[in-house]
């Protein structure tokens, strides 16, 4: 199997859909409002995690593409748990590409504690052989989700899948720290955006009554 070959389109796929994520948060900027995006990340699957997901879910060679959803993945984090719902309107008037599957995991959260929304799309990559459909999982969390995620991931990996019973637990309380702090923090924000309105306004009004 050339892998270079079959994987040369998901790494396509993963730069283009990086600029056109990332081009958002610059027009955000420009305009001087908040971005829904903090920031985008992108990744092939390693062909090693590739093979391992195939064997495990008896995926056959010739089923990668169609089987395995997330040999490329894109990942947005956002700031506010709002922001996140407005990153998924903003992918969902694209018309470059095509949403198959959509998971909220947001208000409904994996058994781990886990939490993000995610999205399986249908993206057209140009090759020199024509445009070839494939497979892009794009998963899109708040700062406080990718934390945890990431933590929880890497003691996933540590104990290969086996994480003791008391250290879930304390995953699962991590977890809830992690949903109120999104809470807080957007409670924070509202906050803030009132003040900011009270400010504008009376800025106004004392620049009008003299
Ligand atoms: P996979 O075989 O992992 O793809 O599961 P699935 O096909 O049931 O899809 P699911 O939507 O559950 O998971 C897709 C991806 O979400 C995973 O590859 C992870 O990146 C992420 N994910 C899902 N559940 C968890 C979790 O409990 N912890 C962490 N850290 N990530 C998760
Ligand atoms: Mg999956």
């Amino acid at each position: 199997m050339d892998w270079e070959l079959f994987l040369s389109p998901y790494k396509q796929a993963i730069d283009e859909l990086k600029i056109k994520l990332r081009g958002y948060r610059e027009q955000y900027e420009m305009c001087g409002d908040h971005s829904p995006i903090e920031f985008v990340t992108g990744r092939v699957k390693p062909v090693t995690s590739i093979l391992d997901k195939a064997r495990r879910k008896k995926v056959p060679m010739d089923r990668l593409a169609s089987d395995i959803q997330d040999i490329a993945g894109v990942r947005v984090m956002c700031q506010f748990v709002g922001d996140i719902y407005k990153v998924i309107a903003l992918l969902k008037s694209r018309r470059d590409f095509q949403i198959i599957e959509e998971r909220d995991y947001i208000n409904e959260k994996k058994e781990s504690g886990y939490r993000s929304y995610h999205l399986v799309i249908n993206y057209p990559v140009q090759t020199i052989t024509g445009e070839k459909i494939i497979l892009v999982e794009i998963q899109v969390r708040t700062l406080a989700m990718n934390f945890w995620a990431t933590i929880e991931h890497s003691l996933n990996y540590k104990y290969e899948g086996r994480i003791p019973k008391d250290i879930k637990d304390r995953l699962q309380r991590a977890a809830e720290a992690a949903f109120l702090l999104d809470e807080e923090m957007s409670e924070i924000r509202g906050e803030i955006q009132i003040a900011h309105k009270h400010f504008v306004l009376k800025n106004s009004n004392d620049k009008s009554t003299p």
